[in-house]
């Protein structure tokens, strides 16, 4: 592994033991505390946008295992804007050991990795959100333990960036992916066919709909997201106005599986796209997703660094 840029680019077997990792660092964490496997390591964060979870997770994942972690904000890059995308990512190279980037365009995260020398690992492009997809994985894998190949993944809303990921990592493992969505928000075509790829290989089904209670029928998961993502904000009052009936209510979550869990890679805005109830009742496992953002991010780091 050079990059961590999406989880297409890795096999099931990849994904699955990056899983078993991640298990495996978490048990040790929560034991007796990580080895200092990143001593002599920092990882220079490149926040193009705002962040709670991917920057205090990353930095966190780092200091638990001996290394250190710098964030670089936007203004002081200035990403393409002050010096070109290129001169950075070959300064950077020789003063820190790998590099976590944010960024609107995806292909500023890929021009970043292409002429690093050190590893790259996508925190969130436009495109897709692999740390994420993988800290879900984690989390349905908790839940449902590792068998779960058959399980039915639901999204419901705007298919975004976090949808990508989620349909890659579950197509990967064998799990069903439904995403209802309504016209004109649909997933991006590119990463629908290589999810079609993976689950031809697979056996995950994919289905799309425009209908959010047929999107929730029979689902062991049901996730979503913001209906405006970071970048869309000037389409905040078009977006309300279409999104309500893809709301994450108890009545929803009524006609998915008895057990079905809810998910939402926070932030969240409450009782539009999740409802206060649901978010904080007996289905929902928000914060234990939050907190396994952690624990997947030091599996990657450590494939990554080649430490473990
Ligand atoms: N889920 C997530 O990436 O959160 P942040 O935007 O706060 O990092
Ligand atoms: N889809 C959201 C995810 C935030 C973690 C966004 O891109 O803003």
């Amino acid at each position: 592994m050079k990059d961590f840029i999406a989880i297409s680019d890795y096999s099931s077997e990849e994904i699955e033991d990056l899983l078993d990792l991640a298990i495996k660092l978490k048990k040790e964490y929560f034991k007796k505390g990580n080895k200092p496997i990143f001593q002599g390591k920092v990882l220079g964060m490149i926040f193009q946008k705002p962040s709670l979870r991917t920057r205090v997770s990353f930095d966190m994942a780092m200091r638990h295992c001996g290394g250190d972690a710098l964030y670089l904000s936007p203004n002081e890059i200035g990403l393409g804007k002050r010096e070109s995308i290129a001169d950075i990512a070959r300064v950077l190279s020789g003063y820190v050991q790998a590099l976590m980037a944010r960024t609107f365009d995806h292909a500023h995260v890929v021009e970043l990795a292409k002429w690093a020398d050190i590893p790259v690992v996508n925190g969130l492009s436009d495109y897709n959100h692999p740390c994420q997809g993988m800290a879900d994985a984690l989390t349905i894998v908790e839940k449902f333990g590792k068998k779960s190949k058959g399980l039915n993944v639901s999204y419901v809303g705007d298919g975004n960036n976090v949808t990508v990921s989620l349909m890659h990592v579950a197509a990967l493992l064998g799990w069903n992916v439904t995403v209802g969505s309504p016209e004109g928000y649909d997933m991006n075509p590119k990463a629908v066919e290589i999810a079609q790829d993976i689950a031809r290989k697979t056996g995950s089904k994919l289905t799309f709909v425009r209908d959010p209670h047929e999107a929730v029928k029979k689902a062991h998961v049901i996730y979503t997201d913001t209906w405006t993502s970071m970048g869309q904000e000037e389409e905040t009052a078009k977006r309300e106005q279409v999104f309500p009936p893809y709301q994450v209510n108890a009545n929803l979550v009524g006609e998915a599986d008895k057990d079905a869990i809810v998910m939402h890679c926070l932030p969240a805005h409450r009782n539009h796209e999740l409802t206060d109830d649901v978010a904080d009742g007996p289905h929902s496992v928000i914060f234990q997703q939050a907190h396994n953002r952690l624990h997947a991010q030091k599996a990657i780091l450590a494939r990554l660094f080649d430490v473990a």
